[in-house]
């Protein structure tokens, strides 16, 4: 959620730690802040603005340091404040801060902490529960941070990511993660901090992962690391390639616009050079794994829920496996029937989503061990924890509305759904050839739909001003019109609701007037007769249709009723091109209303808390 740098070097770490911010923004622009070692003082900068602002202001006040911490917050306890807004220092009360801290998660026991801080005499500046962290440490205190902070950590509950640094010890940085991520970049006589590698691109590819209980003092040439138990411990150093070229808009107005038509190429990455359909793509020792299970339960959040859902309608039809799909925040918590012989499958744009991890950790302790996941990073939390994996290679997603991580799930899902068919015997090889032909052809298909942008910025004007709208769907494509009322709602801010079309009657179309624009998805398939009549209905109660038609559906423009026609029925990877008119009527009416596309308010990309 939040995002982290830390640095200590024999440089001026500010604009390391400024560009690893720009980097980690999409985590959550609530507000950023960076404090550094500077003159033998504590010094800070925090904006409620966003980094750039931040930059401008650092750079007035000539801010520099060689050790140093930076945060960009997604509000979770006290509003988007300065005063809320990370580093919090401790130690003021007494005269001058000693101890500087930034924190990703959410600390449970944060009343309990705070009341016994201020019986010890600690003020309190803020609302947050990152501030209890602080002082506990500055309290715990002794001339050893790394100390402090191991002892510090013991008394917390909850989920945390941490940089700290003392006013004391002015070549050192102290890390400490619990439930969400943090990395070392290893450098030479200088060392880093992160919440993700991608915000050390450029500054260094040699990446230690910290796993849950470990804490890690950094100074200029030694990276320390203990484990809960605070026994020392090795991590491997990995060489991580980050691409940044991501990070470039190029001609595009906006990085959703970028990655939307980007997914030509996302799409044929992920597909590699598939020659043919193996169990083994998804790793090795896959095959015994598919053999032996009867059942697929698949968690996500968000976007890669409904991708989830989709795949549903592909494994039961094509392989004829049942599946289960859970939210992931839902599935922890609930009593469910464990079944060892289930796959259990994650999908995760970013491999460190909170509830994701830990519906997959509740999954293996009811003794459900076959574990794979659909991810687009492969140093992930979730790849690591998964026997098995596919990874999509959608690129850096930077827009936090997910367009080309969802339709690379969606690929990864098809060919996940044809090699559990293929080992389970209930696909030949000429539907394995032409299904792997069809799959190689999607980049020019959704090409072909990307072509229709004109058409659809035309509608999008026209939703600009509505301020509700209803999707409809049916079959495979009922996840997809849900996706498409996500895209809608979280980046216009217009209220957006999807129905499987044959339930309309049961309640939604109470709604339907000349005020409400009905999106409906309408492919050529064995349903399409009856959305035919579900399209009547709303008709007839003046509702306004605005429907993506497949070339042979025989759909027409009449008034009333808008119809931009899609290329031919693509069988049963037509969700895939169903889905890019949706991405694309999203962005245009969020364009038109003027939000901040890439930015959505109250939202961030990588849900790294509960
Ligand atoms: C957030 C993002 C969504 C994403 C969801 C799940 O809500 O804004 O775009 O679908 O998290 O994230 P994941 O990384 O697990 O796919």
């Amino acid at each position: 959620m939040c995002g982290i740098v830390g640095a200590v070097a024999q440089r001026n770490v500010v604009p390391v730690l400024l560009e690893g911010l720009k980097r980690l923004e999409y985590r959550g622009y609530d507000s950023c802040g960076v404090a550094v070692h500077a003159d033998g003082d504590l010094q800070r900068a925090r904006s409620t603005h966003r980094v750039a602002e931040l930059e401008r202001e650092v750079q007035d006040t000539a801010l520099a340091g060689f050790t140093g911490i930076a945060h960009t917050r997604w509000a979770t306890h006290g509003a988007p404040a300065t005063h809320n807004a990370h580093p919090h220092f401790s130690g003021q009360s007494r005269g001058k801060a000693r101890i500087a801290l930034v924190h990703n998660g959410i600390i449970e026991n944060h009343d309990e902490l705070r009341e016994e801080l201020e019986a010890a005499g600690y003020v309190f500046e803020s609302q947050t529960d990152t501030e209890v962290i602080a002082h506990l440490i500055d309290h715990l205190y002794s001339a050893d941070l790394f100390e402090a902070v191991q002892a510090a950590v013991r008394r917390l509950e909850g989920a945390y990511a941490i940089a700290v640094f003392c006013q004391d010890e002015p070549h050192r940085v102290v890390g400490a993660r619990q439930g969400s991520p943090l990395v070392v970049g290893c450098g030479q006589n200088e060392n880093f901090l992160a919440s993700d590698a991608l915000a050390l691109a450029g500054t260094t590819d040699q990446i230690i992962y910290l796993e849950d209980g470990d804490v890690v003092d950094l100074q200029l040439s030694r990276v320390w690391i203990v484990d809960a138990q605070g026994n020392e411990v090795k991590r491997e150093v990995h060489t991580v390639q980050i691409h940044t070229g991501a990070a470039e808009l190029g001609p595009y107005r906006h990085y959703m616009q970028k990655e939307i038509f980007e997914q030509p190429r996302a799409v044929g990455d992920t597909l590699q050079d598939i020659q043919s359909i193996t169990p083994e793509l998804f790793g090795d020792g896959a095959y015994d794994v598919f053999k032996t299970i009867d059942r697929v339960l698949i968690l996500a959040c968000g976007t890669s829920y409904y991708a989830g859902m989709t795949a549903r309608y592909w494994i039961e039809s094509v392989a004829k496996i049942p599946v289960n799909v859970e939210i992931a925040s839902e599935y922890r918590y609930r009593d469910s029937v464990p079944d060892p012989r289930t796959l259990v499958v994650t999908i995760s744009q970013s491999g460190e989503t909170a509830d994701t991890l830990a519906a997959l950790k509740h999954a293996q302790s009811q003794g459900m061990e076959h574990t794979l996941t659909i991810c687009n990073v492969g140093t992930s939390a979730m790849v690591r924890e998964c026997k098995l994996s596919y990874l999509t290679r959608a690129g850096v997603e930077i827009g936090v509305a997910s367009t080309k991580a969802f339709t690379t799930q969606l690929t990864g899902l098809f060919l996940l759904t044809l090699a559990l068919a293929q080992v389970k015997g209930r696909i030949n090889e000429t539907q394995e050839h032409d299904y792997l032909k069809a799959l190689r052809h999607l980049p020019v298909a959704i090409t072909a739909v990307l072509a229709l942008e004109p058409q659809i910025m035309a509608w999008a004007d026209r939703f600009a001003s509505k301020e509700n709208a209803l999707f409809l769907g049916r079959g495979m494509h009922y996840p997809i019109a849900m996706e498409g009322a996500l895209k809608l709602k979280e980046i216009s801010y217009i209220h957006a609701e999807a129905y499987p079309a044959g339930e309309l009657k049961h309640g939604p179309l109470a709604l339907v007037t000349d005020q409400m624009p009905v999106v409906t998805i309408a492919p050529r398939d064995e349903l399409l007769e009856k959305l035919k009549s579900n399209m009547q209905e709303v008709r007839a109660r003046g509702g306004e249709l605005y429907v993506f038609a497949d070339a042979d559906t025989r759909i027409t423009a009449s008034p009333g009723m808008h119809v931009i026609r899609m290329p031919e029925n693509y069988g049963k990877l037509s969700p895939i091109l169903h889905t890019i008119p949706l991405q694309l009527l999203a962005y245009h009416a969020a364009c038109a209303r003027g939000t901040d596309v890439d930015k959505p308010r109250n939202l961030a990309k990588s849900v790294t808390v509960e």
